[in-house]
Protein backbone atom coordinates (compact mmCIF):
# COMPACT_ATOMS: atom_id res chain seq x y z
CA UNK A 1 0.00 0.00 0.00
CA UNK A 2 3.08 2.46 0.47
CA UNK A 3 5.58 1.66 -2.61
CA UNK A 4 7.12 5.52 -3.10
CA UNK A 5 9.76 7.04 -4.92
CA UNK A 6 11.85 9.48 -2.74
CA UNK A 7 9.94 12.95 -3.82
CA UNK A 8 13.32 14.10 -6.07
CA UNK A 9 12.88 10.96 -8.37
CA UNK A 10 10.00 11.83 -8.59
CA UNK A 11 9.41 15.38 -9.73
CA UNK A 12 11.22 15.10 -12.57
CA UNK A 13 8.56 13.98 -14.28
CA UNK A 14 6.26 15.30 -12.15
CA UNK A 15 7.07 19.01 -13.71
CA UNK A 16 6.79 17.59 -17.47
CA UNK A 17 3.22 16.48 -16.10
CA UNK A 18 2.08 20.15 -14.47
CA UNK A 19 3.30 22.19 -16.72
CA UNK A 20 4.90 25.94 -16.72
CA UNK A 21 4.23 26.88 -12.82
CA UNK A 22 3.79 31.12 -13.06
CA UNK A 23 3.10 33.42 -10.22
CA UNK A 24 0.82 31.55 -7.59
CA UNK A 25 -0.08 31.90 -4.26
CA UNK A 26 2.30 29.65 -2.14
CA UNK A 27 1.04 27.83 1.19
CA UNK A 28 3.67 26.65 3.33
CA UNK A 29 3.94 23.07 4.84
CA UNK A 30 4.59 22.93 8.16
CA UNK A 31 2.27 25.88 9.93
CA UNK A 32 0.90 26.06 12.88
CA UNK A 33 -2.86 26.75 13.04
CA UNK A 34 -3.95 29.36 15.91
CA UNK A 35 -5.55 27.79 18.84
CA UNK A 36 -9.70 27.64 18.33
CA UNK A 37 -12.67 28.12 20.16
CA UNK A 38 -13.70 24.65 21.66
CA UNK A 39 -17.32 24.59 20.37
CA UNK A 40 -18.22 21.95 23.46
CA UNK A 41 -21.94 23.06 22.76
CA UNK A 42 -22.44 20.90 19.85
CA UNK A 43 -23.90 17.89 20.35
CA UNK A 44 -22.26 14.67 19.55
CA UNK A 45 -22.54 11.24 20.29
CA UNK A 46 -20.12 7.83 19.79
CA UNK A 47 -20.45 4.74 18.70
CA UNK A 48 -17.49 2.26 18.75
CA UNK A 49 -16.53 -0.12 16.21
CA UNK A 50 -14.13 -3.15 15.71
CA UNK A 51 -11.98 -1.56 13.47
CA UNK A 52 -10.78 1.50 12.14
CA UNK A 53 -13.16 3.03 10.39
CA UNK A 54 -12.86 4.93 6.74
CA UNK A 55 -15.31 5.95 4.55
CA UNK A 56 -19.02 6.62 5.15
CA UNK A 57 -22.31 6.55 3.40
CA UNK A 58 -26.22 6.58 4.50
CA UNK A 59 -28.31 4.69 2.15
CA UNK A 60 -31.10 6.90 -0.16
CA UNK A 61 -33.19 7.26 3.83
CA UNK A 62 -31.96 8.31 7.05
CA UNK A 63 -32.07 4.94 9.09
CA UNK A 64 -29.14 3.12 7.74
CA UNK A 65 -25.21 3.96 6.92
CA UNK A 66 -22.54 1.87 5.81
CA UNK A 67 -18.99 2.55 7.00
CA UNK A 68 -15.96 0.95 5.76
CA UNK A 69 -13.81 -1.68 8.63
CA UNK A 70 -10.90 -2.70 7.00
CA UNK A 71 -11.96 -6.60 6.55
CA UNK A 72 -15.97 -5.74 6.37
CA UNK A 73 -18.36 -3.24 5.48
CA UNK A 74 -20.24 -2.03 8.62
CA UNK A 75 -23.97 -1.42 8.09
CA UNK A 76 -24.93 1.50 10.80
CA UNK A 77 -28.21 1.62 12.32
CA UNK A 78 -29.21 5.70 12.55
CA UNK A 79 -32.86 5.84 13.47
CA UNK A 80 -31.37 6.93 17.11
CA UNK A 81 -29.28 9.85 17.36
CA UNK A 82 -26.60 7.67 18.40
CA UNK A 83 -25.91 5.07 15.71
CA UNK A 84 -25.86 1.51 16.54
CA UNK A 85 -23.50 -1.20 14.59
CA UNK A 86 -26.45 -3.45 13.48
CA UNK A 87 -23.89 -6.18 10.86
CA UNK A 88 -20.58 -6.20 9.29
CA UNK A 89 -20.55 -7.55 5.94
CA UNK A 90 -16.89 -9.80 5.03
CA UNK A 91 -15.51 -7.71 2.24
CA UNK A 92 -13.85 -10.51 -0.22
CA UNK A 93 -10.18 -9.92 1.20
CA UNK A 94 -9.02 -13.05 0.15
CA UNK A 95 -9.14 -11.83 -3.31
CA UNK A 96 -7.78 -8.28 -2.99
CA UNK A 97 -6.18 -7.88 1.04
CA UNK A 98 -7.74 -6.23 3.67
CA UNK A 99 -8.25 -2.57 3.94
CA UNK A 100 -11.78 -0.84 3.13
CA UNK A 101 -11.20 2.90 2.11
CA UNK A 102 -13.52 4.79 0.22
CA UNK A 103 -16.89 4.64 -0.42
CA UNK A 104 -19.96 5.56 -2.69
CA UNK A 105 -23.84 5.06 -2.75
CA UNK A 106 -25.46 4.17 -6.39
CA UNK A 107 -27.32 7.53 -7.41
CA UNK A 108 -30.62 4.90 -7.41
CA UNK A 109 -29.27 3.87 -3.82
CA UNK A 110 -29.38 -0.33 -4.85
CA UNK A 111 -25.46 -0.59 -4.64
CA UNK A 112 -22.39 0.40 -2.02
CA UNK A 113 -19.40 0.26 -3.66
CA UNK A 114 -16.04 0.81 -0.89
CA UNK A 115 -12.13 0.56 -2.18
CA UNK A 116 -10.31 -2.34 -1.47
CA UNK A 117 -6.83 -1.91 -2.57
CA UNK A 118 -6.90 -2.76 -6.60
CA UNK A 119 -10.41 -3.34 -6.39
CA UNK A 120 -13.91 -1.71 -5.46
CA UNK A 121 -16.13 -4.31 -3.64
CA UNK A 122 -20.03 -3.94 -4.89
CA UNK A 123 -22.49 -4.73 -2.27
CA UNK A 124 -26.74 -4.83 -2.38
CA UNK A 125 -27.25 -2.51 -0.36
CA UNK A 126 -30.85 -3.18 0.80
CA UNK A 127 -29.04 -7.45 1.10
CA UNK A 128 -26.69 -5.62 3.49
CA UNK A 129 -28.82 -3.71 5.65
CA UNK A 130 -30.74 -6.64 6.02
CA UNK A 131 -28.22 -8.65 7.54
CA UNK A 132 -28.34 -11.01 4.72
CA UNK A 133 -25.40 -13.38 3.52
CA UNK A 134 -24.19 -13.26 0.40
CA UNK A 135 -24.51 -9.66 -0.42
CA UNK A 136 -20.94 -9.04 -2.40
CA UNK A 137 -22.79 -8.98 -5.97
CA UNK A 138 -19.40 -8.30 -7.84
CA UNK A 139 -16.13 -6.30 -7.96
CA UNK A 140 -14.21 -4.14 -10.34
CA UNK A 141 -10.54 -5.12 -10.66
CA UNK A 142 -8.42 -2.20 -11.77
CA UNK A 143 -4.49 -2.66 -13.56
CA UNK A 144 -3.03 0.87 -12.06
CA UNK A 145 -2.47 0.42 -8.59
CA UNK A 146 -3.08 -0.91 -5.14
CA UNK A 147 -3.61 1.99 -3.22
CA UNK A 148 -7.49 2.96 -3.93
CA UNK A 149 -8.99 5.26 -2.00
CA UNK A 150 -11.86 7.36 -3.04
CA UNK A 151 -14.47 5.88 -5.73
CA UNK A 152 -17.23 8.34 -7.36
CA UNK A 153 -20.36 7.41 -10.02
CA UNK A 154 -21.58 9.36 -12.45
CA UNK A 155 -25.28 10.49 -12.20
CA UNK A 156 -26.28 7.56 -14.31
CA UNK A 157 -24.32 4.67 -12.67
CA UNK A 158 -22.73 4.15 -15.63
CA UNK A 159 -19.14 4.62 -14.53
CA UNK A 160 -16.73 4.56 -11.39
CA UNK A 161 -13.86 6.22 -10.83
CA UNK A 162 -11.21 5.04 -8.57
CA UNK A 163 -8.71 7.25 -7.20
CA UNK A 164 -4.99 5.24 -6.76
CA UNK A 165 -3.05 7.13 -4.53
CA UNK A 166 0.17 5.72 -5.45
CA UNK A 167 -0.48 4.09 -9.05
CA UNK A 168 2.25 1.27 -10.22
CA UNK A 169 5.25 0.75 -11.98
CA UNK A 170 3.66 1.97 -15.15
CA UNK A 171 2.51 5.41 -14.00
CA UNK A 172 5.79 5.50 -12.68
CA UNK A 173 3.83 5.38 -9.32
CA UNK A 174 2.36 8.79 -9.51
CA UNK A 175 -1.30 8.53 -8.53
CA UNK A 176 -4.13 8.14 -11.10
CA UNK A 177 -7.68 7.85 -11.72
CA UNK A 178 -9.18 4.24 -12.71
CA UNK A 179 -11.94 4.40 -15.11
CA UNK A 180 -14.75 1.35 -14.99
CA UNK A 181 -17.69 1.26 -16.99
CA UNK A 182 -20.54 -0.69 -15.14
CA UNK A 183 -22.49 -2.79 -16.24
CA UNK A 184 -26.55 -3.24 -15.46
CA UNK A 185 -27.50 -5.74 -12.97
CA UNK A 186 -27.57 -9.47 -14.02
CA UNK A 187 -31.28 -11.40 -13.56
CA UNK A 188 -29.19 -12.88 -10.33
CA UNK A 189 -28.09 -9.82 -9.47
CA UNK A 190 -24.31 -9.60 -10.03
CA UNK A 191 -22.66 -6.58 -11.32
CA UNK A 192 -19.60 -6.54 -13.61
CA UNK A 193 -17.50 -3.69 -14.76
CA UNK A 194 -15.12 -2.93 -17.30
CA UNK A 195 -11.73 -1.88 -17.11
CA UNK A 196 -11.18 0.99 -19.43
CA UNK A 197 -8.01 2.69 -17.99
CA UNK A 198 -6.47 5.26 -16.32
CA UNK A 199 -5.28 9.15 -15.94
CA UNK A 200 -1.87 9.83 -14.65
CA UNK A 201 -1.88 12.75 -12.08
CA UNK A 202 0.66 13.95 -9.40
CA UNK A 203 2.21 12.44 -6.51
CA UNK A 204 -0.54 10.75 -3.93
CA UNK A 205 -3.76 10.93 -5.81
CA UNK A 206 -6.73 10.82 -3.66
CA UNK A 207 -9.67 13.81 -3.49
CA UNK A 208 -12.13 13.25 -6.38
CA UNK A 209 -15.76 15.00 -6.82
CA UNK A 210 -17.63 15.27 -9.93
CA UNK A 211 -19.47 18.86 -10.86
CA UNK A 212 -23.28 19.21 -10.35
CA UNK A 213 -23.65 19.13 -14.07
CA UNK A 214 -21.49 15.91 -14.48
CA UNK A 215 -19.45 17.21 -17.00
CA UNK A 216 -16.43 18.14 -14.86
CA UNK A 217 -14.39 15.33 -12.56
CA UNK A 218 -11.99 17.44 -9.98
CA UNK A 219 -9.04 15.63 -8.18
CA UNK A 220 -6.19 16.07 -6.00
CA UNK A 221 -2.34 15.19 -5.98
CA UNK A 222 -0.48 15.80 -2.84
CA UNK A 223 2.55 16.92 -4.57
CA UNK A 224 2.74 18.52 -8.11
CA UNK A 225 5.72 20.85 -8.50
CA UNK A 226 8.33 22.38 -6.00
CA UNK A 227 8.11 26.26 -5.62
CA UNK A 228 10.94 27.92 -4.57
CA UNK A 229 11.68 25.11 -2.05
CA UNK A 230 8.07 24.70 -1.37
CA UNK A 231 5.85 21.24 -2.26
CA UNK A 232 2.47 22.33 -3.76
CA UNK A 233 0.00 19.88 -4.84
CA UNK A 234 -2.50 20.19 -7.32
CA UNK A 235 -6.27 20.73 -8.21
CA UNK A 236 -6.60 18.75 -11.58
CA UNK A 237 -10.16 19.64 -13.91
CA UNK A 238 -10.59 16.59 -15.98
CA UNK A 239 -13.46 16.28 -18.71
CA UNK A 240 -15.45 13.55 -18.09
CA UNK A 241 -16.79 12.68 -21.65
CA UNK A 242 -13.05 11.96 -22.85
CA UNK A 243 -12.11 10.53 -19.44
CA UNK A 244 -14.90 7.52 -20.27
CA UNK A 245 -13.10 7.10 -23.37
CA UNK A 246 -9.84 8.13 -23.55
CA UNK A 247 -8.62 8.90 -19.89
CA UNK A 248 -4.78 9.90 -20.54
CA UNK A 249 -5.98 13.05 -22.45
CA UNK A 250 -9.08 14.02 -20.68
CA UNK A 251 -6.79 16.61 -18.04
CA UNK A 252 -8.53 20.32 -18.59
CA UNK A 253 -6.38 22.24 -16.37
CA UNK A 254 -4.20 22.35 -13.22
CA UNK A 255 -4.15 24.50 -10.52
CA UNK A 256 -1.85 24.48 -6.90
CA UNK A 257 -3.25 23.72 -4.80
CA UNK A 258 -1.25 24.56 -1.60
CA UNK A 259 1.03 21.79 0.62
CA UNK A 260 -0.64 18.25 0.23
CA UNK A 261 -4.12 18.83 -1.24
CA UNK A 262 -6.16 15.63 -0.04
CA UNK A 263 -9.95 16.16 -0.73
CA UNK A 264 -12.55 18.32 -2.25
CA UNK A 265 -16.08 19.08 -2.82
CA UNK A 266 -18.16 21.15 -4.97
CA UNK A 267 -21.09 23.67 -4.00
CA UNK A 268 -24.26 22.85 -5.27
CA UNK A 269 -24.43 25.35 -7.96
CA UNK A 270 -20.98 24.18 -9.69
CA UNK A 271 -19.51 27.51 -8.70
CA UNK A 272 -17.08 26.89 -5.74
CA UNK A 273 -14.56 24.40 -5.06
CA UNK A 274 -13.91 23.60 -1.46
CA UNK A 275 -10.15 21.88 -1.40
CA UNK A 276 -8.47 20.58 2.42
CA UNK A 277 -4.49 21.73 2.02
CA UNK A 278 -3.42 19.23 5.01
CA UNK A 279 0.04 20.07 5.29
CA UNK A 280 -0.71 23.98 5.08
CA UNK A 281 -4.22 23.57 7.46
CA UNK A 282 -5.81 25.32 5.31
CA UNK A 283 -9.34 25.07 3.61
CA UNK A 284 -8.74 26.87 -0.16
CA UNK A 285 -11.62 27.95 -2.38
CA UNK A 286 -11.07 28.05 -5.91
CA UNK A 287 -13.46 29.52 -8.54
CA UNK A 288 -14.97 26.58 -10.55
CA UNK A 289 -15.05 28.84 -14.33
CA UNK A 290 -11.69 30.25 -13.44
CA UNK A 291 -10.32 27.05 -13.09
CA UNK A 292 -11.23 26.53 -16.56
CA UNK A 293 -9.92 30.35 -17.95
CA UNK A 294 -7.09 30.88 -15.91
CA UNK A 295 -6.17 28.14 -13.11
CA UNK A 296 -3.53 30.30 -11.68
CA UNK A 297 -6.06 33.08 -10.63
CA UNK A 298 -8.47 30.64 -9.64
CA UNK A 299 -8.10 30.90 -5.90
CA UNK A 300 -10.78 32.70 -4.00
CA UNK A 301 -10.16 32.06 -0.59
CA UNK A 302 -7.66 30.44 1.99
CA UNK A 303 -8.68 29.90 5.27
CA UNK A 304 -6.72 28.30 8.45
CA UNK A 305 -8.41 25.51 10.24
CA UNK A 306 -7.15 23.02 12.41
CA UNK A 307 -4.26 20.71 12.80
CA UNK A 308 -3.86 18.80 9.16
CA UNK A 309 -7.44 18.70 7.80
CA UNK A 310 -8.83 15.52 5.42
CA UNK A 311 -12.32 15.52 5.11
CA UNK A 312 -14.90 17.67 4.53
CA UNK A 313 -18.69 18.43 4.26
CA UNK A 314 -21.09 21.36 3.58
CA UNK A 315 -23.50 21.63 6.80
CA UNK A 316 -26.38 23.83 7.02
CA UNK A 317 -27.49 24.44 3.29
CA UNK A 318 -23.93 25.19 2.41
CA UNK A 319 -23.55 28.15 4.88
CA UNK A 320 -21.10 26.22 7.09
CA UNK A 321 -18.27 23.66 6.05
CA UNK A 322 -16.85 21.44 8.68
CA UNK A 323 -13.26 20.18 8.25
CA UNK A 324 -11.74 17.01 9.68
CA UNK A 325 -8.54 18.24 11.23
CA UNK A 326 -7.44 14.63 11.74
CA UNK A 327 -3.89 15.75 13.91
CA UNK A 328 -2.89 12.63 12.01
CA UNK A 329 0.45 12.50 13.52
CA UNK A 330 -0.63 12.90 17.11
CA UNK A 331 1.41 16.08 17.97
CA UNK A 332 1.01 16.59 21.45
CA UNK A 333 0.94 20.34 20.93
CA UNK A 334 -2.37 19.97 18.91
CA UNK A 335 -6.01 18.53 18.88
CA UNK A 336 -7.84 16.53 16.73
CA UNK A 337 -11.58 18.63 16.43
CA UNK A 338 -13.96 19.73 13.77
CA UNK A 339 -13.48 23.24 12.31
CA UNK A 340 -16.60 24.82 11.85
CA UNK A 341 -16.47 27.10 9.04
CA UNK A 342 -18.25 30.23 7.58
CA UNK A 343 -18.71 29.79 3.93
CA UNK A 344 -19.75 33.58 3.25
CA UNK A 345 -17.24 35.06 5.81
CA UNK A 346 -14.39 33.03 4.31
CA UNK A 347 -15.24 34.23 0.11
CA UNK A 348 -15.49 37.34 2.06
CA UNK A 349 -11.78 37.07 3.08
CA UNK A 350 -12.85 37.68 6.65
CA UNK A 351 -12.38 35.39 9.56
CA UNK A 352 -14.12 32.48 9.17
CA UNK A 353 -13.62 30.03 11.35
CA UNK A 354 -16.54 29.74 14.65
CA UNK A 355 -14.74 27.05 16.42
CA UNK A 356 -13.56 23.88 16.42
CA UNK A 357 -15.90 20.79 17.72
CA UNK A 358 -13.99 18.34 19.73
CA UNK A 359 -13.85 14.68 18.36
CA UNK A 360 -11.73 11.18 18.53
CA UNK A 361 -8.21 10.75 16.90
CA UNK A 362 -8.03 11.23 13.44
CA UNK A 363 -11.39 12.31 12.46
CA UNK A 364 -10.87 11.30 8.68
CA UNK A 365 -14.50 11.21 6.51
CA UNK A 366 -17.69 12.25 6.89
CA UNK A 367 -21.71 11.48 5.46
CA UNK A 368 -24.47 13.75 6.13
CA UNK A 369 -28.07 12.30 6.16
CA UNK A 370 -30.25 12.61 3.47
CA UNK A 371 -32.40 15.29 5.38
CA UNK A 372 -29.28 17.17 6.48
CA UNK A 373 -29.85 16.36 10.44
CA UNK A 374 -27.24 14.47 11.11
CA UNK A 375 -23.22 14.41 9.97
CA UNK A 376 -21.58 11.20 10.77
CA UNK A 377 -17.79 11.53 11.29
CA UNK A 378 -14.88 8.60 11.28
CA UNK A 379 -12.83 8.89 14.26
CA UNK A 380 -10.21 6.67 12.34
CA UNK A 381 -7.69 6.01 15.59
CA UNK A 382 -10.88 5.68 17.66
CA UNK A 383 -12.53 3.30 16.39
CA UNK A 384 -15.43 5.42 16.43
CA UNK A 385 -18.07 6.80 14.57
CA UNK A 386 -19.21 9.83 15.66
CA UNK A 387 -22.40 11.65 14.96
CA UNK A 388 -22.94 15.22 15.01
CA UNK A 389 -26.50 17.24 15.58
CA UNK A 390 -26.00 19.89 12.61
CA UNK A 391 -29.05 22.00 14.36
CA UNK A 392 -26.60 22.57 17.35
CA UNK A 393 -23.80 23.62 15.30
CA UNK A 394 -23.46 27.72 15.15
C1 LIG B 1 10.04 32.73 -5.51
O1 LIG B 1 10.77 33.61 -4.68
C2 LIG B 1 11.16 34.82 -5.33
C3 LIG B 1 12.07 35.59 -4.38
O2 LIG B 1 11.45 35.69 -3.12
C4 LIG B 1 9.90 35.60 -5.71
O3 LIG B 1 10.25 36.80 -6.37
C5 LIG B 1 9.05 34.74 -6.63
O4 LIG B 1 7.82 35.41 -6.89
C6 LIG B 1 8.74 33.41 -5.98
N1 LIG B 1 8.07 32.57 -6.95
C7 LIG B 1 6.84 32.10 -6.77
C8 LIG B 1 6.29 31.28 -7.90
O5 LIG B 1 6.21 32.30 -5.76
C1 LIG C 1 3.46 21.25 16.98
O1 LIG C 1 4.62 20.51 16.77
C2 LIG C 1 4.89 20.21 15.41
C3 LIG C 1 6.02 19.20 15.34
O2 LIG C 1 7.08 19.63 16.11
C4 LIG C 1 5.14 21.51 14.66
O3 LIG C 1 5.41 21.24 13.30
C5 LIG C 1 3.91 22.38 14.79
O4 LIG C 1 4.13 23.62 14.17
C6 LIG C 1 3.51 22.59 16.24
N1 LIG C 1 2.19 23.17 16.29
C7 LIG C 1 1.88 24.21 17.08
C8 LIG C 1 0.44 24.62 17.08
O5 LIG C 1 2.69 24.78 17.74
C1 LIG D 1 -12.49 20.83 24.29
O1 LIG D 1 -13.50 20.23 25.07
C2 LIG D 1 -13.37 18.83 25.19
C3 LIG D 1 -14.61 18.32 25.88
O2 LIG D 1 -14.84 19.05 27.05
C4 LIG D 1 -12.09 18.50 25.91
O3 LIG D 1 -11.94 17.11 25.98
C5 LIG D 1 -10.91 19.08 25.12
O4 LIG D 1 -9.71 18.88 25.81
C6 LIG D 1 -11.11 20.57 24.89
N1 LIG D 1 -10.08 21.01 23.97
C7 LIG D 1 -9.43 22.14 24.11
C8 LIG D 1 -8.42 22.44 23.04
O5 LIG D 1 -9.62 22.91 25.03
C1 LIG E 1 -7.30 -8.42 -10.45
O1 LIG E 1 -6.55 -8.00 -11.58
C2 LIG E 1 -5.19 -8.38 -11.48
C3 LIG E 1 -4.44 -7.71 -12.62
O2 LIG E 1 -5.04 -7.99 -13.83
C4 LIG E 1 -5.09 -9.90 -11.53
O3 LIG E 1 -3.74 -10.28 -11.41
C5 LIG E 1 -5.88 -10.46 -10.35
O4 LIG E 1 -5.91 -11.85 -10.42
C6 LIG E 1 -7.31 -9.94 -10.35
N1 LIG E 1 -7.95 -10.36 -9.13
C7 LIG E 1 -9.13 -10.97 -9.11
C8 LIG E 1 -9.62 -11.44 -7.79
O5 LIG E 1 -9.79 -11.10 -10.09
C1 LIG F 1 5.87 -3.73 -13.36
O1 LIG F 1 5.81 -4.73 -12.35
C2 LIG F 1 5.25 -5.95 -12.80
C3 LIG F 1 5.01 -6.85 -11.62
O2 LIG F 1 6.14 -6.89 -10.79
C4 LIG F 1 6.21 -6.56 -13.85
O3 LIG F 1 5.66 -7.75 -14.33
C5 LIG F 1 6.36 -5.58 -14.99
O4 LIG F 1 7.31 -6.02 -15.90
C6 LIG F 1 6.78 -4.18 -14.50
N1 LIG F 1 6.66 -3.25 -15.59
C7 LIG F 1 7.54 -2.29 -15.81
C8 LIG F 1 7.23 -1.36 -16.93
O5 LIG F 1 8.55 -2.16 -15.13
C1 LIG G 1 -24.98 -14.61 -12.05
O1 LIG G 1 -25.05 -14.31 -13.43
C2 LIG G 1 -23.80 -14.01 -14.03
C3 LIG G 1 -24.05 -13.55 -15.46
O2 LIG G 1 -25.10 -14.21 -16.06
C4 LIG G 1 -22.90 -15.24 -13.96
O3 LIG G 1 -21.63 -14.95 -14.54
C5 LIG G 1 -22.71 -15.61 -12.49
O4 LIG G 1 -21.95 -16.77 -12.38
C6 LIG G 1 -24.04 -15.79 -11.79
N1 LIG G 1 -23.78 -15.90 -10.36
C7 LIG G 1 -24.35 -16.83 -9.61
C8 LIG G 1 -23.99 -16.81 -8.16
O5 LIG G 1 -25.14 -17.62 -10.05
C1 LIG H 1 -15.61 33.37 -11.01
O1 LIG H 1 -14.97 34.06 -12.06
C2 LIG H 1 -15.87 34.58 -13.03
C3 LIG H 1 -15.04 35.20 -14.12
O2 LIG H 1 -14.30 34.22 -14.76
C4 LIG H 1 -16.78 35.61 -12.40
O3 LIG H 1 -17.72 36.05 -13.34
C5 LIG H 1 -17.50 34.95 -11.22
O4 LIG H 1 -18.25 35.93 -10.53
C6 LIG H 1 -16.52 34.32 -10.26
N1 LIG H 1 -17.25 33.57 -9.26
C7 LIG H 1 -17.03 33.69 -7.96
C8 LIG H 1 -17.85 32.81 -7.09
O5 LIG H 1 -16.22 34.47 -7.52
C1 LIG I 1 -34.21 13.67 9.87
O1 LIG I 1 -34.25 12.28 10.17
C2 LIG I 1 -34.06 11.99 11.54
C3 LIG I 1 -33.94 10.48 11.66
O2 LIG I 1 -35.04 9.85 11.11
C4 LIG I 1 -35.21 12.56 12.33
O3 LIG I 1 -35.02 12.28 13.71
C5 LIG I 1 -35.23 14.07 12.12
O4 LIG I 1 -36.33 14.63 12.76
C6 LIG I 1 -35.29 14.40 10.64
N1 LIG I 1 -35.10 15.82 10.50
C7 LIG I 1 -35.78 16.56 9.65
C8 LIG I 1 -35.40 18.02 9.60
O5 LIG I 1 -36.67 16.11 8.95
C1 LIG J 1 -2.24 8.27 17.78
O1 LIG J 1 -2.86 8.06 19.03
C2 LIG J 1 -3.89 7.08 19.00
C3 LIG J 1 -4.52 7.01 20.34
O2 LIG J 1 -3.58 6.85 21.34
C4 LIG J 1 -3.31 5.74 18.58
O3 LIG J 1 -4.33 4.81 18.47
C5 LIG J 1 -2.64 5.90 17.22
O4 LIG J 1 -2.02 4.70 16.84
C6 LIG J 1 -1.61 7.00 17.25
N1 LIG J 1 -1.13 7.19 15.88
C7 LIG J 1 0.12 7.53 15.58
C8 LIG J 1 0.42 7.70 14.11
O5 LIG J 1 0.97 7.73 16.41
Amino acid sequence: MSLRLPIASWLAVAVAWFGAVTAQVVFACQTAPPPQKNLTDVRTSLVSVPADPFGVVYALHEDVAFVALDDNLGVLDTTAFTPSLLHQIPLPVKEFGSGAAGIALTNDGRHVLVTLNTAAAIVDAAKAAAGSVDVVVGALNGTAGNSAIEITITQDNEYAFVSQEYGTNRTGYRGDIEVFQLHKPTANGSVAGTYIGELTLGDAVVGTALSPNGRYLYATSEVAVIINGTQQGALTVIDVETLKTNPSQAILSNAIAGCAPVRVIVSSDGKVLWVTARQSNKLLAFNASKLLSDPNDALLAAVEVGTWPVGLIFAKHESRILTADSNRQNYTNATAGLSVVDVQAALRGENAVLGSIPTGFFPREFAVSPNGSTILVTDYYSQQVQAVDVATIP
